[in-house]
């Protein structure tokens, strides 16, 4: 019989193997074997200052997280305590503080670990550089080896938004760039009201060679719009948009093929690296592991966030200097 002569072992008796890249399988792998390796030490006490946007999104992973408990919480907004107590069904042992009363978390000993989300603050420990612990990102810098030497690199206000985009940069190149330019405009009236832009084009030059183009808008009607191709003398990488649900496509009647749109926005689009982050943020506090965005890394990208803002402002080049910083010579 042809099904006889062909088959091939049981995969029961073969070592079956996974893709590296299908993390969700991973995770599985170690929820189902219940590494001890990451279980031995106490949970993290923690506070969290602001808890707006960014700050409850890292609130959600927090609860959901055993490896965390959250002793403080610290909002400018005393009117959210109750209705986000009850929402969240958060115990009596979680304070909530205004910032004037945030004293009290840094005398307790007992708190060792605070997440920031407050505007200004984006300090190390929060450490949400967009690629850290996304998959796409992680990928295509897995991948950027096949490539050799890279020519271009393309992607989608300096240092809120923008920040992002130089990080990736020049995290997937691994060096830093030597000369910055860029062009923005206002063109929504309330940006343009608090002399900021939301239209943004930029280059960057780096040693090697390798020329950084990148675009940026502060608002897109149809999603969280973020892609990326980085092109070499051996060929191109690219990284698309995602999907919530992106298996499905109709075709119905003669209108064309209909798709799903894109994610919404970071919250949607993040969700999965948020959660990862706080593993990561946990792994380094409790068991020493080499924090991956360093304060150096921090600083570099708001250098050159500054510069390029500067170059949108007086319409010049901005040359950069790294030799002062005490930078190393590779970004990633
Ligand atoms: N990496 C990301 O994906 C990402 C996404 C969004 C925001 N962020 C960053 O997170 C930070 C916060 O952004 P957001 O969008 O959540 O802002 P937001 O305005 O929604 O929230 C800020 C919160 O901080 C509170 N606050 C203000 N001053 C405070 C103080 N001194 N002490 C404690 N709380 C205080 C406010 O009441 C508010 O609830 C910014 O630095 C932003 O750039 C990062």
């Amino acid at each position: 019989m042809a099904t006889k002569k062909f088959a091939g072992p049981s995969p029961y008796v073969i070592n079956t193997t996974y893709p590296e890249v299908d993390f969700r399988h991973t995770e599985y792998i170690n929820n189902a074997t219940a590494k001890k390796s990451r279980t031995s030490a106490a949970p993290v006490v923690a506070a969290i200052f602001g808890l707006g946007r960014a700050g409850s999104i890292h609130l959600s992973s927090i609860i959901r997280n055993p490896r965390i408990i959250l002793k403080y919480i610290v909002d400018d907004r005393p009117e959210i305590f109750t209705e986000l107590k009850s929402y969240w069904k958060l115990e009596d042992q979680v304070v909530c503080l205004t910032s004037k009363n945030a004293d009290r978390v840094y005398k307790d000993k007992s708190s060792a670990s605070t997440i920031t989300s407050v505007h200004g603050e984006r300090g190390a420990d929060e450490s949400v550089w967009h690629r850290e612990q996304d998959a796409s990102s992680t990928s295509c810098q897995r991948f950027i080896d096949d490539l050799q030497q890279v020519a271009t690199l393309r992607g989608g206000v300096f240092h809120d938004c923008v920040v992002h985009d130089f990080d990736i940069a020049c995290w997937i190149l691994g060096e830093l760039p030597v000369r910055v330019h860029a062009t923005a405009s206002g063109l929504i009236t309330e940006v343009k009201a608090i002399d900021d832009f939301d239209n943004i084009a930029f280059l960057l030059t780096y040693p090697s060679g390798t020329v950084a183009i990148g675009d940026n808008s502060r608002f897109c009607a149809y999603g969280y719009d973020q892609r990326l191709e980085v092109f070499g003398n051996k060929g191109m990488i690219k990284v698309e948009n995602e999907k919530p649900a992106h298996s499905l496509e109709s075709y119905i009647g003669q209108d064309g093929i209909k798709l799903n749109p894109i994610y919404y926005s970071f919250p949607s689009r993040y969700k999965i690296a948020y959660r990862r982050e706080l593993e990561h943020f946990l792994d380094v506090v409790q068991y020493g592991v080499p924090i991956e965005v360093s304060s150096w890394q921090t600083l570099a990208i708001s250098k050159i966030a500054t510069a390029a803002e500067e170059s949108a402002r007086t319409g010049k080049t901005v040359e950069l200097d790294w030799s002062k910083d005490g930078i190393p010579a590779e970004y990633s």
